[in-house]
């Protein structure tokens, strides 16, 4: 007889793809018009409808904020139609909310799922974040190393020069210390305004992207997609909170989490196998995006699942009045 587990995880990985999809389409009418809330409000909107024609008993432990702050896709909210799978839901929206309303580069719609249980919750604090691609030695790179000897570590286990090497990095005044020291032993920086889902993701694919290895600290709960996307792809990834506040350790403690110096791998902040889907916004290196054409509308995502190693890219051309 089928697996029937198998049959219904591989039936939601189609649904999941039309919710990244519906949510980047949603917020297609916005980009480039400098209206960052609009755009965010149009995917969250469309992202939760259809969402919720999934037959999962999902909740979302990645989304908009907390309940009090969020009044759609708050952590927290059950989502689906209640038939189905326990699965806990990590998503964005629309990644790149400055970057759709600017319309640069790598704007993405982003959800994963995985069973109930199996995804960090991580607050909304900062991630320290570092990742590579796939085929290295398991700990090649770690966070504790210095941001210059993750260079050169890279560029001797890919037989070449640091001068080869590309390091993404976002463009922050908090990063100059390391872009200087990133700097002193020649490898290239590709410098990113936003989107570090998309930062890391660039990593699995380095011969297409040209993008080595990730390193910087950017929000917590984007952390947890990108190391959804990695198991997929495969990769490495090392996220350790990082803390301002006493506040942002309460939201720490709120979501269950104790050892605030933990460094967490790809594998710790997804537990279990993960299905991740992506639609592009706006045009970047992983995904093309929103086409407008006078009555259509296509988009293009990306669907993994970590289970097979399976990667399909779909392009969907959709009418519109
Ligand atoms: P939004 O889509 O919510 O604007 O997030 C974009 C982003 O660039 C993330 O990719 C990144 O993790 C985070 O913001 C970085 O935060 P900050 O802008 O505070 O450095």
């Amino acid at each position: 007889m089928a697996d029937i587990t198998q049959f219904q995880d591989r039936m939601l990985s189609l649904g999941l793809a039309r919710v990244s999809e519906a949510a980047a389409l949603a917020s297609a009418r916005l980009i480039g018009r400098g209206d960052e809330k609009a755009a965010d409000q149009a995917a969250v909107d469309a992202m939760r409808n259809q969402l919720n024609l999934l037959d999962i008993n999902g909740v979302v432990v990645i989304g908009e904020g907390e309940r009090d702050e969020a009044p759609m896709l708050y952590i927290g909210e059950e989502v689906g139609s209640g038939e189905g799978p326990s699965v806990d839901i990590a998503l964005d929206p629309l990644e790149g909310t400055t970057l759709t309303a600017m319309d640069m580069p790598n704007a993405l719609a982003v959800i994963a799922m995985a069973p109930r249980g199996s995804m960090l919750h991580a607050p909304d604090v900062y991630m320290e974040k570092l990742a590579i691609g796939p085929g290295f030695k398991r700990g090649l790179v770690t966070l504790e190393m210095t941001p210059a000897e993750r260079v050169s570590k890279l560029a001797s286990a890919k037989g070449c020069s640091t001068e080869d090497i590309t390091v993404c990095v976002l463009d922050r005044p908090r990063h100059e210390e390391m872009i200087t020291e990133i700097r002193t032993t020649g490898a290239a920086i590709r410098l990113i305004t936003d989107g570090d889902v998309a930062g890391i993701i660039h990593c699995a694919e380095a011969d297409q992207t040209g993008i080595d290895m990730y390193m910087g600290s950017g929000g917590a709960p984007e952390g947890v997609l990108a190391a959804a996307a990695l198991k997929c792809m495969g990769g490495q990834m090392y996220g350790k909170l990082l803390f301002r506040n006493d506040d942002e350790r309460g939201r720490a403690k709120k979501a269950g989490i104790s050892n605030f110096d933990r460094v967490y791998t790809r594998d710790d902040m997804v537990t279990e196998d993960v299905i991740f889907a992506a639609t592009g916004v706006t045009d970047g290196s992983i995904l093309a995006g929103i086409k407008r054409e006078p009555g259509y509308l296509t988009a293009e995502t990306i669907l993994m699942r970590s289970k097979t190693g399976s990667v399909r890219r779909m392009i969907y051309r959709n009418p519109v009045n």
